[in-house]
């Protein structure tokens, strides 16, 4: 059921891509369904070029006939296509559970536009619930995880943080770096959040994308709604 309107989703955004675009490709399985869906439009003729938010996205990308390039050769795009674990009313995003938020979060900021697509189980009144992926570079990382733990605690959150995928076989993004999920249940306010856990050294990002999604089509038993961001 989920499935389906995940691709529910994903169908209604890909009313927004128009040929000659250059479009950022998400990652996860929200954005399978997307890239599976603009394969089949590319086949019928539409030219379009991707730039893919992982080497997850990016085989997929290719087995479906996408013809993919990088940032460096095009620095700007026109639309990124991306699901999110969760996204609240002002679209704020937490993103990462498929541990590509550093890609994405760079190939989003360097899109003119940003359109999330998810299923409506996503769409919370405050972020917090699904815990917050913060990626850490290797180096140090016992360290890096208590200096998180400190920060946290004096933003008011009980530091619970786990390794993603454990200590003896910790979880490598595409990027080399690790994951640490933070559970906070509740994150009252994403932008003094974001700052704290920007300032410790060894966090290369989080997963809060904050006034980085222009609009979001969010697929439920009623249809899917389009929600636009109030900026
Ligand atoms: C990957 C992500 C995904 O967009 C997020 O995890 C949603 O995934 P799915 O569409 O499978 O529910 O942020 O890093």
């Amino acid at each position: 059921m989920s499935d389906e309107l995940k691709r529910k989703a994903a169908a209604a955004a890909l009313e927004e891509v128009e040929a000659g675009m250059r479009i950022g490709i998400g990652t996860g399985s929200t954005a399978e369904h997307f890239i599976r869906l603009v394969g089949e439009r590319v086949r019928a003729g539409l030219e379009i070029v991707g730039v893919p938010t992982s080497e997850r996205s990016a085989k997929l990308s290719r087995e479906e006939g996408i013809r993919l390039s990088t940032l460096e050769d095009l620095p700007e795009l026109d639309l990124t296509i991306d699901g999110a674990d969760e996204l609240d009313d002002n679209l704020n995003l937490i993103k990462g559970g498929g541990g590509a938020l550093l890609r994405e979060k760079i190939v989003a900021t360097a899109s003119k536009r940003m359109i999330v697509i998810a299923d409506s189980s996503k769409h919370v009144r405050q972020l917090g619930a699904f815990a917050l992926p913060v990626e850490v570079v290797p180096f140090g990382l016992g360290s890096t995880e208590r200096a998180l733990a400190r920060v946290l605690s004096s933003c008011g959150y009980e530091p619970r943080l786990s390794l993603r995928g454990g200590r003896q076989n910790p979880f490598v993004t595409d990027g080399g770096h690790h994951i640490l999920d933070a559970d906070l249940r509740h994150i009252a306010d994403p932008d003094a959040l974001s700052d704290a856990l920007l300032r410790v050294p060894g966090v290369v990002d989080h997963g809060l994308f904050l006034g980085i999604a222009a609009c979001a089509y969010i697929a439920g038993d009623g249809g899917v709604r389009k929600i636009e961001a109030a900026r």
